[in-house]
């Protein structure tokens, strides 16, 4: 399997194979740095972390995958760089690209990183964008595949904004990989038509399928994982908080949820998640509309049903197999 000097924008430009390749490779290195075994042969190289949105585990799994790697790397936030304010992203790209070894991208459109992509000459990664976040796809399928030993005939609920960049990522990789997605919501939510008709060709191919629900009962009986995400995501206006709480709540991940999914039933969130009221935007919800949690209670999230953690430690050695198969090791390294 040779992925070198490819990019990393979506799964939809992978391969089942290729995708349970890069699984395989952070499971390797995953053990390898348990075991104390460095993956170092990428010294000297450079890459460039551009983050338009906030972020905790995907800036913090690049800087220390990359560390690990032996890498060096350059953070550039929301501000304090020239793009797209006095440099246009093309532009931007062919100079990154003559400095670092890989570019990752975490912000808006999809046509952002694409455009990285197209201009930079050098591996772009998605970070996520609003339409997709497929570093986090690979850390949830190792996350199954450790729980469950397998992810075929896997399977996952998605419930509440399935529309958005997890419900449409999480939608290709199961489909891709042989597992029954569901999304479970109002159908306002659910991913668009074109996203839909793409990933029922995936299933077709895999013996995965794709149920449409707004039945939590019917959606989340026997389900092995049940997923959720934030109702409102970042760079969407804080007008959408009334709406999304008004039509979600009946879709938040509950003990009796879980009751019904069945006894070996799991709970993912790619996070943060909004579990209780110890955050700003929590809390301000909180006051609002009387609520003490939104898509999920911190009963379940609380729970040994609850997978978060293992979830947010395989981004980085997802990211780490990512990068890896990515870039050319460096010349002359051992
Ligand atoms: N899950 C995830 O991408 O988290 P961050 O926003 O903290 O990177
Ligand atoms: N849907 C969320 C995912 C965060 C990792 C967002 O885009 O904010």
């Amino acid at each position: 399997m040779n992925l070198k000097g490819r990019n990393f924008l979506t799964l939809k430009d992978f391969t089942p194979e290729e995708i349970l390749y890069l699984i395989d490779l952070a499971a390797e290195v995953k053990e390898k740095k348990k075991k104390g075994i460095p993956v170092d042969h990428y010294r000297g190289k450079n890459v460039v972390l551009l983050f338009e949105k906030d972020s905790t585990r995907t800036r913090c799994a690049f800087e220390v995958a990359a560390h690990d790697m032996g890498m060096g790397t350059t953070y550039i936030g929301a501000t304090g760089s020239q793009m797209g304010k006095k440099e246009s992203i093309e532009d931007t790209a062919r100079v990154l690209g003559r400095m670092y070894d890989g570019i990752e991208y975490r912000g808006y459109g999809q046509e952002i990183v694409e455009a990285l992509a197209k201009y930079s000459g050098i591996p772009v990664w998605n970070g996520l964008t609003n339409d997709y976040h497929p570093t986090q796809m690979l850390a949830d399928m190792l996350t199954i595949r450790e729980h469950f030993g397998r992810l075929k005939g896997i399977r996952l609920v998605y419930m509440g904004d399935a529309g958005y960049n997890m419900g449409n990522s999480l939608m290709v990789a199961c489909t891709k990989l042989g597992m029954h997605f569901v999304a479970c919501g109002p159908d306002e939510y659910y991913p668009n038509e074109e996203l839909v008709a793409l990933c029922k060709e995936y299933a077709a191919e895999s013996g995965g399928s794709i149920t449409l629900t707004d039945d939590v009962q019917a959606g989340t009986k026997n389900a092995d994982v049940v997923y959720t995400d934030v109702w409102v995501s970042m760079g969407e206006p804080d007008e959408k908080w009334a709406k999304r709480i008004h039509d979600l709540t009946a879709y938040k991940v509950t003990g009796e949820v879980m009751e019904n999914a069945g006894e070996n039933a799991i709970f993912m969130h790619c996070l943060p998640a909004f579990h209780d009221l110890k955050t700003t935007i929590g809390k301000e919800m909180g006051e609002r509309f009387g609520i003490t949690e939104m898509e999920v209670t911190d009963e379940v999230f609380e729970s040994a049903r609850s997978k978060v953690f293992d979830e947010a430690e395989n981004r980085m050695h997802t990211i780490k197999a990512v990068m890896m198969a990515t870039l050319e090791e460096s010349k002359g390294s051992d």
